[in-house]
């Protein structure tokens, strides 16, 4: 019976997992194809209108073309965020350094050591991967305050260790939200453990430390 329930509520939480994903997926679409063409269509008619268009008035259509242009940029990179599509076109180890790069800023450098080999991991481990990993380093980004991230993904003798770890504030009894509890969701998807914790060592910071059982390597 206890089984019987256990099973239904994975299945269930599959369901909504998969779901989220094919509505990232249309938005991400809706978001890159619909507004960045209405925008790229913006900014063509701005730049014939600014060409006519006497000296003073000029210089200000051209500021507003600079402002569509970083729109666009952040339309375009919202879209890509919101896509794991970078996981067929990069592969696993190409998406997450790009994911790292992404989340590098002037005030934050975010690491990364990744393992060489870690191709065959099956779809879904590697999703899930990317996702958790994608979750830490917003989470890193929004809340720590932290000045540096490392970004790991090796093997181990048991399987795949993924950890997102930073010298920040740590986590000081937050309550977990929706961002650490769909990573929770995602873990159990695949067997995997998930621990959300202190970085030890350092004396501050929170690390986030995904365990991929080897069984589920190649799913
Ligand atoms: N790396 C971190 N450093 C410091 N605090 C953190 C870190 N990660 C999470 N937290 C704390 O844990 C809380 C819960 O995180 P969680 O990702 O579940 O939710 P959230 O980020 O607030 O919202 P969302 O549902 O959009 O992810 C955060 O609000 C924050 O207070
Ligand atoms: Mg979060």
């Amino acid at each position: 019976m206890l089984d019987r329930l256990e099973r239904e509520r994975a299945t269930s939480a599959a369901r909504a997992l998969s779901a989220q994903e094919a509505e990232r997926q249309r938005i991400a679409a809706e978001l890159h194809d619909e507004i960045g063409q209405t925008l790229t269509a913006v900014l063509l008619e701005l730049k014939r209108v600014a060409d006519h268009a006497p000296p003073p008035a000029r210089d200000e259509l051209h500021e507003v073309q600079e402002t569509i242009r970083t729109s666009l940029d952040e339309i375009r990179r919202i879209a890509r965020r919101l896509r794991p599509g970078v996981l067929e076109e990069l592969g696993l180890v190409s998406a997450l350094k790009a994911l790292a790069a992404e989340f590098s800023t002037a005030g934050l450098t975010v690491r990364h050591a990744l393992d060489g080999d870690l191709t065959g991991l099956g779809r879904d481990v590697e999703l899930v991967l990317y996702r958790v990993a994608q979750e830490g380093l917003t989470n890193v980004a929004r809340h720590a305050r932290a000045r540096a991230a490392d970004l790991r993904l090796s093997w181990t003798p048991d399987g795949v260790d993924l950890r997102i770890r930073d010298d920040g504030t740590g986590l000081r009894g937050a309550a977990e939200g929706a961002g650490i509890q769909g990573m929770r969701e995602r873990a159990l998807l695949i067997g995997a453990e998930l621990s959300v914790g202190p970085a030890d060592g350092t004396g501050t910071g929170t690390e986030v430390h995904l365990r991929v059982p080897a069984s589920d390597e190649d799913r």
